[in-house]
């Protein structure tokens, strides 16, 4: 707000409306096309259009870019009240800001580029550029990571560094529209649509494929649960807790997305696993629990085809070898485990002995933890029971909440299982 007061008082000598007001029209119609990235974070294609603004000589900036920023960066989101009244204004005043930094880099640089150098000239729209681009997605990251109290570096990991191309090229097409629309006319800047659509489709595409992938292997791993008995959601949390000790451990956000994945699908080779086995409700004979330890290796074999599930292997193959040695398949021991192996078996275990079970109730948190410490260096890596004793000693059970994984808010196949088996069978009733 001070911005736009310092840009506007006193008002600069020649405002001209019209053009002002095909600024903030063209940036309207690109505001009107956000797209949700995973982080929670909205890529537009405004930054192209208010970069176009700033680079307009005939616009009296930074009056000009300021409010074409301020005005033109509404989204329909906005009048739908979606982000609150001061996330709106948040938004409003990072818009603001951006333009107002790059204003100031090319006011600071225009004694640099007085002769219409093409070096300097190309310098300058890419330091005016990148501040915008900086100081804009910098704020909007610090905002939604308190607003989901989420990490900074894992908003940029989910949202902003998978579309940063897209942010990055509408730079030059900013500073091409300005060009366009003051040698050409304004008319043609029309065409840049063309161009900044293909953007924004680029960036819902990036989000839909994501959510493809992740909802596919979701499902994939409901089904395992369903088989294996194991309550609503197990391999969920599991996969919940896993990403937060990896987290806590700090890892970076690639390698806490592979864990969660991993955390997943763990028990994925349980599909091979014989029925009359995996779902019996007594203790398993000797010779039935080895058939059991050979779902690890099944999980491999099932994974391994699939290049994108390729990197979970040896984290799957792994997740039950002890840390003294004496697990299974390989009896890997210490740091020889792939530390995501680690990681699972501490979650699998806590999120067993805190889950209640058709066959016993859960034993609570404080003697989860006091068995995991029990079995540490035995069957636990030590420093992963100590990063989830921290855990949750500093943010409780909310610690497992901030996740990209989708809710269960749907019956299960577990659940569907249960009231199918009450009903009766209906294949009398066809045969006759
Ligand atoms: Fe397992």
């Amino acid at each position: 707000m001070l911005i736009l007061i310092r840009v506007s008082v006193p008002p600069p000598a020649e405002i001209d409306l019209i053009r002002l007001g095909f600024w903030v029209g063209v940036t309207l119609v690109a505001a009107a096309l956000p797209v949700r990235l995973p982080g929670g974070v909205h890529a537009t294609i405004t930054t192209a259009p208010v970069l176009a603004a700033l680079f307009d000589v005939g616009l009296a900036n930074p009056f000009g870019v300021c409010w074409v920023a301020f005005f033109g960066t509404f989204e329909p989101r906005d009048l739908r009240g979606e982000p609150k009244w001061y996330g709106t204004l948040f938004n409003r005043a990072d818009w603001v800001i951006s333009g107002y930094a790059a204003w100031l880099v090319l006011f600071l640089t225009r004694s640099a580029v007085t002769g219409g150098e093409p070096l300097a000239t190309v310098l300058q729209i890419v330091a005016a550029g990148g501040v915008f681009a900086i100081v804009n997605n910098l704020l909007g990251l610090l905002a939604n990571s308190l607003k989901t109290r989420t990490p900074v570096s894992r908003v940029w990991a989910l949202s902003v560094s998978n579309i940063v191309i897209g942010l990055v090229s509408q730079v030059p097409l900013g500073w091409l529209m300005a060009e366009i629309a003051m040698r050409v006319g304004q008319w043609a800047v029309v065409l840049f649509m063309v161009p900044l659509l293909l953007a924004r489709f680029s960036f819902s595409k990036y989000t839909e494929t994501r959510e493809l992938f992740f909802g596919s292997v979701s499902a994939l791993s409901q089904a395992i649960d369903a088989k294996d008995g194991f309550t609503r959601g197990h391999a969920d949390r599991v996969s919940r807790i896993a990403g937060a000790i990896a987290r806590e451990m700090g890892l970076t956000e690639k390698d806490v997305e592979l864990i969660e994945l991993a955390g997943l699908l763990h028990d994925i080779g349980k599909i091979g696993v014989e029925d009359r086995i995996l779902m019996k409700p007594s203790r398993l004979e000797d010779d039935e629990a080895e058939l059991m330890r050979r779902h690890p290796i099944y999980g491999k074999s099932i994974l391994e085809p699939s290049i994108a599930l390729r990197p979970l292997v040896p984290l799957v193959l792994h997740h039950h070898e002890n840390y003294d040695g004496s697990g299974y398949p390989d009896g890997l021991s210490g740091d020889s485990i792939p530390l995501g192996s680690r990681i699972i078996i501490v979650a699998d275990a806590y999120e067993a002995m805190t889950s209640d079970r058709v066959y016993r109730k859960a034993i609570g948190h404080d003697r989860a933890m006091d068995q995991l410490n029990r079995y540490k260096s035995r069957q636990f890596d030590p420093k992963v029971v100590r990063a989830l004793d921290a855990l949750i000693r500093s943010r409780g059970v909310a610690a497992f909440e901030a996740s990209d994984l989708p809710q269960i808010e749907y019956e299960t196949l577990a659940e569907l299982r249960r009231r199918l088996a009450a009903e009766p069978l209906i294949r009398d009733a066809h045969a006759g």
